[in-house]
């Protein structure tokens, strides 16, 4: 009986050990898609004309909107804009400004919110790397967004946003199918330490 219960005691110990090893994070980009989705990412900025088909885009809002947020406020508002039936955009900027991203997604802030900012920039990442993972390249821009904040002459560009008042836009990114591949700039590992 003894033995039995050592035996048991020692099966039991063998499982958990193969669940525990089991549930090992995989590290690695081969392993792991979303490390591989992140590592493979990059600023494209240049595109095919067509724009993202609007279910796909759906996705890529619904995972926007799961980012986390301050308090759940959620304080952000995006206008998503298909470049192609709105040339007033790029006509009115320097050209190239917008990278020739055909879908155009606009990101304001809640200017009373503290965390705003944060909030948006969690909500873009999460866009962005649901858009890589379906294959859909994307470009960060700042330029334009501060060009159109900014300047009182291109006020009909926001009207035609329509931002809740409250809101600023802060920053846009563009989506499309990129005709580039580029490489992975070079970080800086300096910039992180572990304080023991
Ligand atoms: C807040 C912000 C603003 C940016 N503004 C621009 C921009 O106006 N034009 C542009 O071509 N890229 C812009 N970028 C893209 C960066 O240049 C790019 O992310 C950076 O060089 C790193 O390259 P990678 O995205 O390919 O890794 C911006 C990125 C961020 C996060």
């Amino acid at each position: 009986m003894k033995m039995f219960r050592c035996l048991l005691t020692f099966a039991l110990f063998l499982t958990a050990m193969t669940a525990c090893a089991d549930k090992k994070a995989p590290i690695s980009s081969e392993e792991n898609q979303v490390i591989k989705t992140i590592m493979e990412r990059r600023s494209v900025r240049k595109y095919a004309p067509h724009t993202v088909a609007k279910d796909t885009m759906e996705i890529i809002l619904d995972c926007g909107i799961n980012a986390p947020n301050a308090m759940n406020r959620q304080s952000w508002e995006i206008r998503v804009v298909d470049m192609n039936k709105h040339p007033e955009f790029a006509e009115a900027l320097p050209a190239g400004i917008f990278r020739g991203a055909p879908t155009m997604v606009f990101v304001a802030a809640e200017k009373a919110q503290r965390f705003s900012p944060v909030d948006c920039g969690l909500l873009g990442e999460n866009m962005i790397l649901a858009a890589q993972s379906m294959g859909v390249n994307s470009v960060v821009l700042g330029g334009p967004a501060a060009m159109i904040a900014e300047n009182p002459e291109l006020k009909y560009l926001l009207d035609t946003l329509a931002f809740s008042a409250g809101y600023e836009l802060i920053y846009c990114i563009g989506f499309g199918y990129g005709l580039e591949n580029p490489d992975a700039k070079p970080r800086m590992k300096e910039k992180y330490r572990f304080i023991d």
